[in-house]
This record gives C-alpha cells, sequence and structure tokens, in this order.
C-alpha cells in the first residue's frame, strides 16, 4: 500500500518559553521533528506534508534541510487537529493511498508500531487509531472501546467521570486511507468546550458512516509529547537510556554507560570501548575494536577499526580517522584525514590536513589553516616526522618520510626525506649563565640591605 505522512508542526509551544519553535528543539543532536521524519520513515513515504503555523519558515527550512523532498503548508490560525490536517488536502491531491498523521512534537513512536498501524488498516479496519495506557490519563483523548470496538474518543475536557476513568488514551496517531481521511475531517465541528476542530472526532463520524474503527496499542514510552523545557529534559533521558542500552546490547562497552551522551545518528561497531564522559555530536561512525578514551568530545568524523581516541580528544566534522591510529590528549582534529597508523598524541591542532599512513606528528603541532579569510590544506606523507611545537603554515606539503625540527614555523614545502629546520640558530656562551647568576643574587643582597 502506498503512504503519505501528515506531520502537525503547528502550535506554539508557550510553555517551552522560546523564540524557537516546539518541534525545532533537539533531542540527542536532532530536531525533534526530525525524529519524527526518521519514524515515519519506515512506511517509506511517497509524500511528505508538514503542517507549519508558528516559526513556519524556520521550520519549513529546517525540514527541508532534512529531507528536501518534504512539502510543507501553513495553517495560519490553529483551530484544532482536525482542521491542521485539513490543510495538508490539497498538498496530497491525486493520492490515493493510505495516509497517516504524526506530530513534530511527539519524537518516538517506533518504526515497528507505524509498521503493525498498517497492517491493521490494510487488515480489516478503515481507521486505525495509535492508544497506550497511561500511567495517569489525565489531560489525553480516551479511547472508548464497546464490545471490543473502538468507538469513540472523549478529550479530558468532554468527558464523563465514568470516561475520565478509562486508562487507554489516544497518542493522536491516526491511519485511514486518504479519501475516508479528508472527507472525515471535512466533517468535523467544533462543538466542544475547547471550540476546536478535533481530529479525534472522526472515529465517531466514520462508526456513523459505517466504516470500521480500530486501536493498536504502544507502550506509553514511545508516545511521550514535549511541551516544556522539562518533558525536553525529560525525551533527551528517555532517548539515551534506549541508545545505551541498543549498544551494549550489540557489543559495545560502555564502562559507565550513564555518562556517555548519544546523538540520534550515532552509529559504533562491535568490541568498541568506550569510557567515562564521552559525548557524541552527529554524524560520528565508529568501526569495531575502536576505544574511545575518557572525556572525549566526537562530532561529524569516522573512526576506523582499532584506533585509539582521547582522553580528552575533540574531532570535528571530516575527521577521518584511519585504522589503529592514534589521536591523544587536548588533540583537536577537523576536516582532516589522519591515515593508518599515524599518531597525533599530544596537545596538537589539525585541521584541514592529510596525514600520511604511519606519520608521528609531534606535540604542540599546529596546522596553521587559516589565514584571516582563507582555509588552506596541510598535506604531510607517510612516515613523516613533525618535531614537537611546529606550527605547519598552510598551503604545505611535507613529502613522504620529510622531518621537521622542533619548534619550527615552516611556511614552504619539505622534499621526501629531507630535513626542514626553521628556527633561530642557537648560540652558546661559555659560563655566562653562572656569571648572571651571581650578578642577580648580589642586586638582590643589596636591594634588601641584609634583611
Ligand atoms: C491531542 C489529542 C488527544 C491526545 C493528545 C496526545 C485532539 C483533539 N486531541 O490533544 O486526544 O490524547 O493529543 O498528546 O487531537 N496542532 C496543530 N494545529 C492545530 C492544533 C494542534 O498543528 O490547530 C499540533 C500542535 O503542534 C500540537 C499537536 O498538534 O503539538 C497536538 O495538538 P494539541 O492541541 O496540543 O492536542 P492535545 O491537547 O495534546
Amino acid at each position: 500500500m502506498k503512504h503519505s505522512l501528515v506531520v502537525l508542526a503547528a502550535g506554539q509551544g508557550t510553555r517551552m518559553h522560546s523564540d524557537l519553535p516546539k518541534v525545532l528543539h533537539a533531542i540527542a543532536g536532532a530536531p525533534m521533528l526530525v525524529h519524527a521524519l526518521r519514524s515515519g520513515a519506515a512506511l517509506d513515504p511517497e509524500r511528505t506534508v508538514i503542517v507549519t503555523g508558528h516559526g513556519a519558515e524556520q521550520v519549513a527550512a529546517a525540514a527541508r534541510s532534512w529531507d528536501e523532498t518534504v512539502e510543507t503548508v501553513v495553517q495560519a490560525d490553529q483551530l484544532g487537529t482536525a482542521h491542521a490536517v485539513a490543510q495538508a488536502r490539497e498538498a496530497l491531491s491525486g493520492f490515493d493511498g493510505d495516509v497517516t498523521v504524526l506530530y513534530g512534537a511527539t519524537p518516538f513512536i517506533r518504526p515497528t508500531t507505524l509498521e503493525r498501524m498498517a497492517e491493521a488498516r490494510s487488515a480489516s479496519s478503515d481507521v486505525v487509531v495509535l492508544g497506550f495506557e497511561a500511567a495517569d490519563p489525565t489531560g489525553y483523548g480516551r479511547l472508548i472501546v464497546e464490545d471490543g470496538e473502538l468507538t469513540r474518543i472523549v478529550e479530558q475536557k468532554d468527558a464523563s467521570p465514568a470516561e475520565q476513568a478509562v486508562t487507554l488514551c489516544n497518542s493522536g496517531v491516526v491511519s485511514a486511507s486518504a479519501e475516508h481521511l479528508f472527507s472525515l475531517v471535512a466533517e468535523v465541528k467544533n462543538d466542544n468546550t475547547k471550540g476546536e476542530y478535533y481530529l479525534t472526532d472522526i472515529v465517531a463520524l466514520a462508526r456513523a458512516r459505517g466504516l470500521s474503527t480500530a486501536a493498536v496499542t504502544c507502550a506509553e514510552e514511545e508516545t511521550l509529547g514535549v511541551n516544556s523545557r522539562a518533558d525536553l529534559a525529560r525525551a533527551e533521558a528517555v532517548f539515551q537510556a534506549a541508545a545505551r542500552a541498543e549498544l551494549l546490547e550489540s557489543g559495545v562497552t560502555l564502562t559507565a554507560p550513564e555518562t556517555v551522551f548519544l546523538a540520534f545518528d550515532t552509529v559504533i561497531g562491535r568490541d568498541v570501548t568506550i569510557a567515562p564522559n564521552v559525548v557524541f555530536g552527529p554524524g560520528v561512525t565508529v568501526e569495531t575494536g575502536a576505544e574511545i578514551r575518557a572525556f572525549c568530545h566526537l562530532e561529524g568524523g569516522h573512526i576506523s577499526e582499532g584506533a585509539q581516541i582521547g582522553p580528552f580528544a575533540r574531532l570535528r566534522p571530516g575527521a577521518e580517522i584511519g585504522g589503529s591510529a592514534r589521536i591523544g590528549n587536548f588533540v583537536e582534529v577537523k576536516n582532516a584525514d589522519v591515515r593508518e597508523g599515524a599518531k597525533v598524541n599530544h596537545l596538537s591542532y589539525v585541521g584541514d590536513a592529510d596525514v600520511g599512513r604511519e606519520a608521528n606528528i609531534g606535540a604542540g603541532t599546529i596546522t596553521c589553516n587559516y589565514d584571516g579569510v582563507f582555509k588552506h590544506r596541510t598535506v604531510i606523507g607517510e612516515r613523516a616526522f613533525i618535531g614537537s611545537n611546529s606550527a605547519l603554515v598552510a598551503p604545505l606539503t611535507i613529502a613522504d618520510g620529510g622531518y621537521v625540527a622542533s619548534g619550527s614555523v615552516v611556511t614552504s614545502d619539505v622534499g621526501a626525506g629531507d630535513l626542514a629546520i626553521a628556527r633561530a640558530r642557537q648560540e652558546n656562551k661559555p659560563g655566562l649563565g653562572a656569571r648572571m647568576l651571581a650578578r642577580l643574587n648580589a642586586l638582590k643582597a643589596k636591594q634588601s640591605g641584609g634583611k
């Protein structure tokens, strides 16, 4: 069955107290909206329509930078969830498959849950609603099941005491054919306590038409919606706990799991060891057997098999670390290819650079990649040796086996196997050290007057 998504993201999120639209607040390095789109990808949607409102342009730009094929429509006034869905009608004209309604601020619906809904849809039901057993149902719409059939949904504010006692709640996620969904939402009225057009009303309207309705259930955790900063922090904690558990399950060692923070797209291979206090930003892949020592911050990099990173290392976007290479303490690597077996062990900045196989970069080496306007590249050959405290002024090439003496400021290319010394020549003055000290000590004694 062909599928499309309608993602509701028009709400202001008043309780976030933020200039940023609610759905753009991040969990694990990605906007909540992106999490919702990633879940929806399980249905392989033909089209995705995001209903925007508050911060429409910002939301549309963020959505498109994630997936340029998504369409956005604007719901100028937020008159309710049914009204929001109706805004997508035109964008989906001509589409004759199923539509699932998701929410930009409900980031954790599992792909398998959406698949189960799709199965229930194609097997027997015209309208499928995703429900959950709530520990505390207050505030949620209640799914009213009579004789084993979902007959209607009642919002908290419109529910009788008996209905309020129901704990089977509405997640908001709904699936139906495009034809049914849009014709049903067109019938929804706003004669309720809040004066809103409730998407939830389509269940009773569908029954009245003789259509079949059903509820599929999922764990409450999946339906967690974010309305405040406290909810956002809770959502982050839920994400991190699940992601850490998944890594442990897949054969990754986390010495202190609760101190490792993962991004939405972190990929880590078997037998990787991650020491305490490591933070992953987006876009990191770590291959089998690599070791990440304590207190590293890694973002946008690829770490190959058996490499050793840290402690206290920072990888920034474009860091490509080869097999068995070593990146040590207080080393920053950005947009640089550090090949197999190379070592950058202490206190260095390697940016916009290629470091050849088995090259050794001494402590305190800096690739000077920026002239104030442009960025330039440093190329260091295989088995090259860069002495400590060297400044490599790019653009620069140090060929295979090139050797740079410590403390050099290197501005010209170095040939294969050549030695570059670029510092003032040392001069020794016999006995001068002792004579100077004697003079200074005498001066001090005179100033203090023998006191
Ligand atoms: C909705 C459901 C409720 C369910 C709950 C789960 C309705 C009427 N009620 O209630 O049964 O238990 O979700 O969290 O659907 N939105 C728009 N445009 C609008 C209105 C809402 O885009 O005009 C978006 C908002 O961004 C919001 C989301 O839809 O984040 C949910 O809307 P909201 O009005 O907050 O519904 P709830 O009261 O949470």
